[in-house]
């Protein structure tokens, strides 16, 4: 499945930590939230999910001050209740970190549900 464009971020001076470069913490926040826009894209606004899983964060190239991010994600794994979203932000030239992501689609009681998801 080719990847979708979620969303794009322009690195403030606010993101940056002590070292001039963008906080790791703030990548991962802002990678979580292009997941979680990605997975309701997929399910629709009515169906509720959370992240039960985030692993394989590779932070490869460091994003500085200014730097315009794209965010781009698709699915990696499906399962029953639960799917996995691998997330590739880029900035201008290359990608500079990536992730999976792994949601569950739950009911209106809060309990593991069949997400339906198909590639
Ligand atoms: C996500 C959650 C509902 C799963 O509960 P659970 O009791 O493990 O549910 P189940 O056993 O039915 O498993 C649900 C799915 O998660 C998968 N799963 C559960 N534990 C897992 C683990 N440790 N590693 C990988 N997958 C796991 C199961 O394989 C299943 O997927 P599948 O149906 O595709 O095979 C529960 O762990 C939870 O509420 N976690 C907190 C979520 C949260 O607060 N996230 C942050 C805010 S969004």
């Amino acid at each position: 499945m080719k990847p979708s464009v979620v969303y794009k971020k322009i690195v403030m001076f606010q993101d940056l930590n002590p070292a001039q470069m963008l906080y790791g913490g703030t990548m991962l926040n802002w990678m979580d939230e292009a997941g979680a826009i990605f997975a309701t894209e997929l399910l629709g606004p009515e169906r509720a999910f959370v992240t039960l899983k985030v692993s394989e964060v590779l932070f490869k190239h460091p994003a500085k001050l200014g730097d315009l991010l794209t965010f781009y994600a698709h699915i990696s794994r499906l399962g029953r209740t639960s799917f996995g979203v691998s997330v590739s932000v880029h900035n201008r030239q290359r990608e500079i970190v990536s992730c999976d992501l792994s949601f569950v689609a739950l009911d209106n009681e809060g309990t593991p549900t069949v997400h339906g998801l198909t590639i």
